[in-house]
């Protein structure tokens, strides 16, 4: 099934919290080194919220995409968050954003796909508005997995950290945004969220490497486009030898990638919206970007849209 809506991203935000957490400093709290995480991930420094609540990074980073647009935050009828980190079970981060853009009128709820969340929450902002029922969506991730992360467990502890990015889309009759979302309940066990984060690393890494190669043909497919069309990649930015693993099996250039896992480390529904801001702030121009993403469930999807 193919899923074409007529949607359009007007601008991005983001919020990363102040505290930079190396892997130098990670050497003195587990049995790891700088030099084992950057040859086995290609991160060097994640970010931590200390004081920043999910709540308190979604906001900001909402704050951000509305000032890069001309809409007024009364403008805006949707907020969708995607979060595996909220403070409460309820009110939900987006109904809390709400609250604090002092939005009056407008439908607020959260979105729960782990690391694919920001590029579910997306198609169904996208659905929303589609229908005519809504006309502006600010679609965010934010994570504060500093919270869930045991530091103790160097398997999982050196790859994890918080920050949030936002988006704002609107119809736009002459644009088309793809979207391929899908998940499989066999393998709940291999990266699952009670207290702490744990995780199979090999299982999951395989199946990155596999869905991530399926999920941009199958997009790239539907839309019937072939990847010369697309400006740039934003892949879940979980670990780089992942995104070089499917650039080489599918011939595609590395450069194609938008990559700051390096910077931030995997900050789960926030790493595609980080990225997806940082790259719209570099390039101004019209772009056609292809988002791509993976994670607990497990959750996978793709999405071929336009910015500006
Ligand atoms: C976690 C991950 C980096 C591990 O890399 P890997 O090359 O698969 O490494 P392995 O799991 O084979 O472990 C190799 C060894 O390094 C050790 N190791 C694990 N973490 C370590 C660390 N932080 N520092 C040093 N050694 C470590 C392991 O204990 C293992 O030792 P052993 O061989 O004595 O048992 C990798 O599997 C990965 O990135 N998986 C995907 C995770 C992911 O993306 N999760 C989020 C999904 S949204």
């Amino acid at each position: 099934m193919m899923h074409l809506t007529q949607i359009k991203i007007i601008s991005t935000g983001k919020y990363v919290p102040k505290k930079i957490l190396t892997n130098g400093d990670l050497e003195k709290m587990v049995e790891t080194s700088n030099e084992w995480i950057v040859s086995r991930t290609g991160i060097k420094e994640r970010r931590i919220a200390e004081k920043e609540s999910a709540t308190d990074m979604a906001y900001f980073a909402a704050l951000d995409a509305l000032g890069q647009s001309k809409l007024n935050k009364n403008d805006i009828d949707l907020i969708i968050v995607a979060s595996i980190t909220g403070e409460q079970m309820t009110p939900s981060v987006a109904n809390h954003v709400q609250k604090m853009l002092n939005i009056k009128h407008c439908m607020s709820f959260d979105v729960n796909a782990a690391c694919t969340g920001y590029v579910y929450a997306l198609e169904v902002a996208a659905s929303l508005i589609q229908s005519g029922s809504y006309k502006h969506a600010l679609v965010i991730g934010s994570e504060k997995l500093s919270n869930v992360l045991d530091y103790t467990d160097r398997n999982t502890c050196i790859l994890f950290g918080d920050g949030a990015g936002a988006t704002i889309i609107q119809k736009s009759e002459n644009h088309q945004a793809y979207f391929y979302n899908q998940s499989k309940g066999d393998e709940t066990d291999a990266l699952t969220v009670k207290k702490y984060i744990k995780m199979d690393g090999r299982k999951v890494f395989l199946f990155a490497v596999d869905v991530m190669k399926k999920s941009i043909v199958k997009i790239l497919d539907d839309a019937q486009l072939t990847i010369d069309d697309i400006d740039v990649i934003i892949p879940h930015q979980a670990n780089l030898r992942i995104i070089q693993s499917v650039a080489k099996s599918l011939q595609i250039d590395l450069d194609k990638f938008e990559i700051n896992l390096q910077n931030y480390g995997n900050t789960s529904a926030a790493s595609i919206p980080i990225a997806l801001d940082e790259y719209a702030k570099k390039n101004k121009q019209a772009k056609n970007v292809l988002l791509v993403g993976f994670g607990g469930g497990f959750t996978w999807g793709s999405a071929i849209l336009q910015i500006n």
